[in-house]
């Protein structure tokens, strides 16, 4: 596991799109997973920004969304894939044929999540996934209690992420259960960044980071991967030990 405290969110951000850029680079046809959210929002404007100054060209990546509201997809304005489509997949102007995402109106969710998987596999395996950590320690929507060799499947939301998931839209919502990878399929990925910024994280980072690596904290499970990058600013560090 690498740590990377960052003096401030700008710093991280560019890291660790310099970081992802630099990986990707290593793949013919790259697979990266990325995270909705706050933020990784940084890192997406830097690649964006490298790309149009063509500094980098994406148009080999492949692009798996990492989970989705049930009931919504990218048509939901504050969907994960609306909030994707507007700060990373629009801009990079990346052709609906390296797209896969969940949809999370679809009929059949289990399907859903088969196709997915069958997606991962025809592809080999996620290069890199940018992952994010909830206020309760999820990982995409693998919320507490979800076991580590969980595949993508719809799992009902804990009541802090159906709090906490309300500043994604204007207008408040009823955010009960989710579609995402699992942290079993998360795990498989090669690479894994995991970005966490902010004093108001600071007390579940030293969980996830100094705590048991437990599924109580599915973000410290990551600890156990072989290529995890962590990417904290100073406000996110502070309650750390080291
Ligand atoms: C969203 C996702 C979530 C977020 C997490 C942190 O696709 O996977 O697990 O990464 O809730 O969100 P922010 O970055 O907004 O604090």
């Amino acid at each position: 596991m690498k740590l990377l405290i960052a003096d401030n969110y700008t710093a991280l951000s560019q890291q660790a799109a310099a970081d992802l850029i630099k990986l990707a680079g290593n793949e013919k046809a790259p697979l990266v997973c990325p995270a909705t959210g706050d933020t990784p929002a940084g890192l997406y404007k830097v690649l964006v920004d490298k790309v149009n100054n063509k500094e980098v060209d994406i148009s080999c990546w492949h692009f798996l969304g990492l989970d989705e509201w049930v009931g919504m997809n990218g048509e939901d304005e504050g969907s994960c894939r609306f909030h994707l489509n507007n700060q990373l997949l629009f801009p990079l102007q990346v052709a609906s044929d390296n797209i896969i995402f969940f949809d999370g109106r679809a009929n059949n969710l289990q399907e859903e999540c088969s196709k997915t998987e069958a997606f991962i596999r025809q592809q080999g395996t996620i290069d890199i996934s940018v992952l994010g950590l909830g206020m309760n320690g999820h990982i995409g929507m693998n919320e507490p209690g979800t076991a580590i060799d969980t595949r993508s499947h719809v799992g009902e939301l804990d009541a802090e992420t159906q709090k906490v998931g309300q500043k994604y839209f204007n207008t408040a919502q009823r955010l009960t259960a989710g579609i995402t990878l699992g942290l079993g399929t998360l795990m498989e990925s090669k690479h894994i960044l995991l970005l966490i910024s902010g004093a108001h994280k600071a007390a579940i980072v030293k969980k996830a980071l100094e705590g048991a690596i437990s599924e109580k904290v599915p973000g410290s499970l990551l600890r156990n991967h072989p290529s995890l990058r962590i990417y904290l600013d100073k406000e996110a560090a502070q309650l750390l030990a080291f």
